[in-house]
């Protein structure tokens, strides 16, 4: 297992779109040890392939102390409830703002050899799934609100 790169706001590859993971081989399972390996050592609570700079839809996130989900091509198949709360992330360096997300979600994934499974996530575990599932189209928690917008634009402007 190694700590790879992780990439930063201004890089275009953060707003590319992933694609879906096709073989469930050695290379997904190290791309997936070394995601995890990052987060951790760099103190975050998820990580998508695209911060990494690999642009499949896989994410790792931490769903209790010492545990960790590896969802590949995930999907959201239902949400309920909405809820305010602060947002940081590993690409964007010390900004933290509030986000509305749903308080629940159902989702659809594989796992690292290919099985189907489906889970339900609620409050700061659904939260972080959907942050790190917007990774993988591109999109940043900071695309969401006017506070986020202004520290955004310093990188996209080359300020940053
Ligand atoms: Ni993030």
């Amino acid at each position: 297992m190694s700590v790879r790169n992780i990439i930063k706001i201004g890089n275009a590859t953060l707003r590319k779109k992933s694609k879906p993971v096709t073989s469930f081989d050695e290379e997904l399972a190290t791309l997936l040890d070394d995601m995890k390996k990052t987060m951790i050592e760099k103190g975050g609570v998820g990580i998508a392939g695209v911060q990494v700079g690999v642009l499949r839809r896989v994410i790792v996130v931490e769903a209790d102390e010492n545990e960790y989900l590896e969802l590949v091509n995930p999907e959201i198949l239902k949400t309920k409830g909405s809820v305010k709360d602060s947002e940081g992330c590993l690409s964007i360096p010390d900004f933290y703002c509030d986000v509305k997300r749903p308080k629940y979600v159902l989702v659809k994934a594989f796992d690292r050899k290919g099985k189907e499974f489906t889970f339900e996530a609620k409050d700061y575990l659904a939260r972080c799934v959907c942050h790190e599932i917007d990774h993988l189209d591109g999109v940043l928690f900071v695309d969401y609100t006017d506070e986020g917008k202004r520290y955004r634009e310093k990188f996209e402007r080359g300020e940053g």
